[in-house]
């Protein structure tokens, strides 16, 4: 076993700060969370640990801002009580969901309130703010300063009508709240006014040279053009200042003189959790934290969303660069957003998978909708999750592959050999091949993992599977155990070296799959550990003689009820919200008794009915009304097709005056009331039913 220790010795290790966006916590974790920020950044942080690395994978809740502020008026309670119910919501969530944060801190923790101000302060102390009296968004009534999200008006870079006041969330651009054309406060719908007040200004333009050479020149080659892209054109707009204080009781107090009453910018304490999350951790572990932000060696990586590029490209590093003695990332690998079924993910409007109701929902199938996350990423295009796919993710490819193949190894290896790895005879040509084709694997997956694209390297895990069950199904051990015993120990034994660098390698995307198939094929009873760089070496990684245990399945099949159930479950949250959303009409003004006996309702019989050619609405009736038979154009066509409403009683308002539709007389009005659900029905003479009140038709 000469070759473990040349192989370990060749791997070079590095130093890692690798952090993902600290959520905010005004809500759940959701898919579009998992996809764009924390899987990706955990299967990273996780290959960086198996290739030797010394990293720190950090990660905290986002707990100052806005939509905290908006979500505790909302439900009449107070900030600390929204951020102290999701922090565990989200810190549990992530755990059970196997993202392995070297810390999740918070925002609120004193260390990071103390390292923030004395961020600020020694900016403040260098001369690096400019402190500014402007006028500011006002709104009289909430007697409050509009900024950030209390603040929508119309974005002046895109034309979004539905900007935030530092924020467009459609283009991403970030701008001050009063760029915004027609803003209105969302706490009141008001017009804000302006009032003066004073606010300390991150001047974004002195550092703009410096932005250019780092970013526009120095990682043009090795950014993804997604984030290289934005921030070029955000530098070419030309960067002005930005406040970096609020007038908010939520949040870090500026720790100056004059800065009484007012807090730090969420955007600009937000960034600085990495760097407190790393100070807490370290101090835990007994280590020195400044190496992993101030040494040149280390490498920075920031997991975000595209919505973050800005404050992670642009305002961050500027921060870190005034301040003077932080490292800048090495790279920021944003990913766009996934939506869901075809619509926007949205926590207000409730369209999201949710974790911890996955996580319920999908027991020990954390590792299913990992990889369809990953093999579905919206690395370079926003993409769709569907469940659809996520099934058939799970059942053609985790079971139908991965699964299948390990299940016929370890079956076959208990039947034919009571699970003790046989001892191979002869390579032929096609066994020296797929070992090498083994050895190929961790650097093809490497070189997909140092490039950020996950997806790829998820399918060259898969190919690796490919290749197992391909080698399987080409030599039919089960066959030639019959005839050629030798050849059969040799298949097998090939057939476990597979296995065993799938156990490996499958690691950082399927930790749970790993896991256990270590422990079936015995990975603890080893001489020696086997890690992610022995599979490349020519070592055997399952050694001849080992015992294996018992098969269990690694995955099993999901079925179409399961993926109804939560289509189902969707289809109601959009009901619902659509019935939340629902304007009800306010009531008419009073009519006298005498107005009402005016009308002359009778019940009549449709006897004949056809549509209105060109008119989508309309279908043209004859109905008995009792007194005649009268043509009525009536606008149901989109709720009743022309059969169907053939024979029916209606209740028929008779002495309407005549009036032309599309060229054909109306000679009176079928009255029509509708559902709680907005569903059209007829006020049917024979039946009782839910009405909501008339509707004239
Ligand atoms: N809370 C922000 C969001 O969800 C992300 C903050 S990232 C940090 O968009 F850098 F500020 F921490
Ligand atoms: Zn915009």
């Amino acid at each position: 076993m000469c070759t473990f220790t040349a192989s370990k010795e060749k791997m070079m290790s590095k130093r890692y700060t690798i952090t993902a966006a600290l959520p905010y916590t005004n809500g759940p974790i959701h898919i579009g969370h998992l996809a764009g920020v924390y899987v990706p950044a955990d299967i990273y942080a996780r290959y960086k640990r198996l290739t030797g690395n010394d990293v720190a994978f950090i990660c905290g809740s986002d707990e100052h801002g806005v939509p905290i502020t908006i979500k505790a008026k909302k439900e009449g309670v107070t900030p600390q009580q929204i951020v102290d119910r999701y922090h565990k919501i989200i810190k549990d969530s992530f755990e059970d969901f196997g993202i392995t944060f070297d810390n999740y801190s918070r925002t609120s923790a004193k260390i990071h309130h103390d390292t923030a101000s004395e961020f600020f302060k020694t900016l403040y102390d260098k001369n690096e703010f400019v402190e500014e009296v402007s006028e500011q968004l006002y709104d009289a009534e909430a007697n409050q300063f509009l900024a950030d999200r209390f603040v929508i008006g119309t974005c002046p870079k895109c034309g979004n009508e539905e900007s935030y006041g530092d924020q467009c969330e459609k283009c991403g651009t970030s701008h001050n709240a009063t760029d915004l054309i027609n803003p209105k406060s969302a706490i009141t719908g008001n017009v804000p006014t302006l009032k003066e007040t004073k606010h300390w200004f991150l001047p974004l333009n002195k550092h703009e040279q410096f932005l250019k050479d780092w970013i526009l020149e120095g990682h043009k080659k090795d950014w993804k053009p997604n984030v290289y892209g934005q921030v070029k054109s955000w530098i070419d707009d030309g960067l002005r200042p930005r406040a970096v204080t609020r007038d908010l009781d939520w949040g870090i107090p500026v720790p100056v003189p004059g800065g009484e009453g007012k807090v730090l910018y969420v955007w600009f304490d937000a960034p600085i959790g990495y760097i407190s999350a790393t100070k807490e951790w370290a101090a835990r572990e007994g280590k020195d934290w400044e190496p992993y932000w101030k040494d040149e060696d280390t490498k920075l990586v920031h997991f975000i969303g595209k919505d973050n590029i800005v404050f992670h490209c642009i305002i961050f590093p500027a921060m870190l660069k005034a301040e003077g003695s932080y490292i800048l990332p090495d790279n920021v690998p944003a990913n766009e957003f996934l939506n869901l079924e075809g619509n926007k993910l949205s926590t207000s409007k409730n369209w999201a998978v949710w974790l911890p109701e996955y996580l319920q929902d999908f027991p020990n199938k954390q590792d299913v909708l990992r990889y369809a996350l990953t093999a579905n990423a919206p690395e370079t295009k926003d993409n769709d999750f569907t469940w659809k796919d996520f099934q058939a993710r799970n059942n053609n490819e985790l079971v139908a592959i991965f699964g299948n193949f390990i299940n016929r190894v370890v079956v076959l290896t208990n039947k034919y050999y009571n699970g003790i790895v046989p001892k191979p005879g002869e390579y032929s040509s096609v066994d020296e091949e797929t070992l090498a084709a083994i050895n190929a694997y961790p650097s093809v997956i490497e070189s997909s993992l140092e490039r950020y694209r996950f997806r790829e390297a998820s399918q060259e895990l898969m190919n690796l599977a490919r290749l197992g069950n391909k080698y399987l199904a080409d030599e039919e051990p089960w066959k030639l155990v019959k005839t050629d015993e030798e050849r059969t120990k040799t298949i097998m034994f090939v057939a476990l070296q597979i296995a065993s660098a799938l156990a490996i390698l499958s690691e950082p995307f399927l930790p749970f799959t790993s896991a256990k198939l270590k422990s079936i094929l015995a990975f603890n009873n080893l001489a020696e550990a086997q890690n992610w760089t022995d599979v490349s070496s020519n070592e055997i990684l399952l050694p001849i003689d080992h015992q294996i245990g018992k098969g269990e399945l690694l995955f099993s099949k999901i079925e179409d009820k399961e993926i109804q159930a939560q289509l189902d479950k969707l289809e109601a949250s959009k009901k619902a919200n659509e019935a939340a959303n629902k304007v009800v009409e306010p009531q008419k003004d009073t009519i006298t008794y005498d107005d009402f006996t005016k009308l002359d309702m009778r019940v009549g019989t449709i006897l004949e009915a056809e549509k209105m050619p060109k008119a989508k609405k309309l279908l043209v009736l004859k109905v008995d009304t009792g007194i005649d038979v009268r043509t009525i154009v009536s606008g149901i066509a989109e709720s009743f097709t022309a059969e169907e409403v053939v024979g029916k009683k209606v209740t028929v308002l008779v002495n309407l005056a005549p009036r032309k539709l599309r060229g054909v007389e109306s000679e009176g009005m079928i009255l029509m009331t509708e559902t709680p659900e907005g569903k059209l029905v007829f006020v049917n003479p024979d039946q009782a039913g839910a009405t909501n009140g008339l509707t004239i038709s």
